[in-house]
């Protein structure tokens, strides 16, 4: 019996993994031009960082981690995400000793055991940044321009940008007090996991999914009403840059997201076109995780985006990760051992020269080799029979127009070079 990929995982085959390529050069690109230099963290971390990074109180936490005993007796954790693993390595590297802000990217696979679904696996990949050391809402606005304009170079449509503040640990609590006064006489009418997060973070009720908790949290007291004057001040700021910078957003107040330590800032975008999985990324401050895990106050802002999501959204529209398939030069020559010795040797030139070129491996005719060249979508077929290998020339025939021509082969490389597209 064959072996099946595990539940919630993809394979990536050639045809597609073109487009993730040049999604990742994208995304590199924009990272150059905003100022954000890579990280790359373990893949797996020790348990504990995620328990008290992402939020003992989390779906992802409770339920979510791939969660074993490594050889050692240690409890290993495959991340979740990464922001928690970046600021472990903040913290371990010494990175606050830096010129701050410290600015960092990632990307790669994150695991969540969830329930597989259209646009939610198990393992998927994320690409973040995360800005460390500076309080100012300037930081909150640059992220969120980041994200934007990486969506606006995919001429991704239909997008929406909501903003929300989520407090901090001074105007929080009297929030979280009248969501559980407000919250308190319908508890029983919550879902099982609403009702769980009661006591512990009854904020996370407002963006549950159920139509229940819902229509009930439509009635809900508003943070707006609760923010202290720094977290409204920081708000209105982040909103008046994302205004100068020309970038539409809606409030959503009930926009809490699912990791326990957004502190003011909370965003995300989402693509209706796309269904039940509609967030596209999602980030926000956190100025309390670095203390959390054990270094002094430093303020924080990040985002993380599903790369996966990106594919689903530009789904039946032509896209800028469409890739050109079709190689340069594919040479046809004959079986004798003369010839497969010199068209092999032509081959290595050409590839030495930058040329993607291929040659049949095999002794198949002419006329295969002339099909073969076509299935390639070659620019040139070269052709290197028993006549040009006597003069020293190849015949290169140009693929589009039909044209061919003797070119002596030691200009052949710089020709092919000069006229591929
Ligand atoms: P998150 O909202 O959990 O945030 O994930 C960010 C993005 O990853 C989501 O918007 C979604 O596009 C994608 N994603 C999440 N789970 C899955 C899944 N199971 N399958 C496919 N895609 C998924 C974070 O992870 C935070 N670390 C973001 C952040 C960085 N906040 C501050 N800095």
């Amino acid at each position: 019996m064959v072996i099946s990929r595990p539940r919630g995982t993809n394979d990536f085959l050639p045809e597609v993994t073109g487009k993730w390529q040049k999604l990742e050069a994208m995304l590199r690109e924009l990272c150059r031009q905003y100022g954000y230099q890579e990280i790359r963290t373990p893949i797996f971390e020790e348990t504990e960082l995620f328990n008290r990074g992402v939020g003992s109180t989390t779906d992802i936490v409770q339920k979510e981690m791939y969660t074993f005993s490594d050889h050692g007796g240690r409890s290993i954790t495959l991340r979740p995400e990464n922001t928690a693993s970046a600021c472990r390595a903040y913290l371990e590297n010494k990175l606050y000793g830096q010129i701050q802000p410290v600015k960092l990217y990632y990307m790669g696979p994150m695991f969540r055991y969830e329930k597989p679904q259209a646009g939610r696996f198990r393992q998927f990949h994320q690409f973040g940044i995360e800005l460390f050391g500076t309080e100012d809402p300037a930081a909150d606005a640059e992220v969120i321009c980041f994200a934007w304009e990486l969506y606006r170079r995919l001429q991704i449509k239909n997008l929406q940008l909501k903003i929300n503040s989520v407090g901090c640990p001074h105007c929080r609590p009297q929030y979280k007090q009248a969501l559980q006064d407000f919250f308190r006489p319908h508890l029983n009418e919550l879902c099982p996991s609403c009702q769980s997060r009661f006591e512990r973070n009854p904020l996370r009720i407002l963006d549950c999914k159920s139509p229940i908790c819902q229509e009930i949290g439509n009635g809900a007291p508003l943070i707006y009403d609760f923010l202290c004057e720094d977290c409204r001040d920081h708000f209105q700021q982040v909103q008046s840059f994302l205004n100068a910078a020309g970038i539409a957003f809606e409030l959503d107040p009930h926009m809490v997201r699912g990791l326990d330590y957004y502190t003011k800032t909370a965003f995300e975008i989402q693509v209706a076109a796309i269904g039940a999985q509609s967030a596209v990324c999602g980030g926000g401050r956190y100025d309390g995780l670095i203390e959390e895990l054990g270094g002094e106050p430093t303020p924080a802002v990040g985002f993380a985006l599903g790369m996966e999501r990106i594919f689903s959204a530009l789904a039946g529209q032509s896209d800028e990760l469409e890739t050109k398939d079709g190689i340069d030069a594919y040479i046809i020559s004959s079986s004798a051992p003369q010839l497969r010795a010199a068209s092999f040797a032509l081959a290595n030139t050409l590839r030495s020269a930058g040329l993607s070129t291929e040659i049949e491996l095999g002794k198949k005719s002419f006329k295969a080799q002339m099909k073969a060249a076509d299935r390639f979508h070659a620019a040139f077929a070269v052709i290197f029979g028993e006549d040009e290998f006597a003069q020293g020339t190849a015949a290169v025939k140009d693929m589009s127009s039909g044209e061919q021509i003797n070119i002596p082969l030691d200009e052949l490389a710089t020709y092919l070079c000069a006229h591929r597209q």
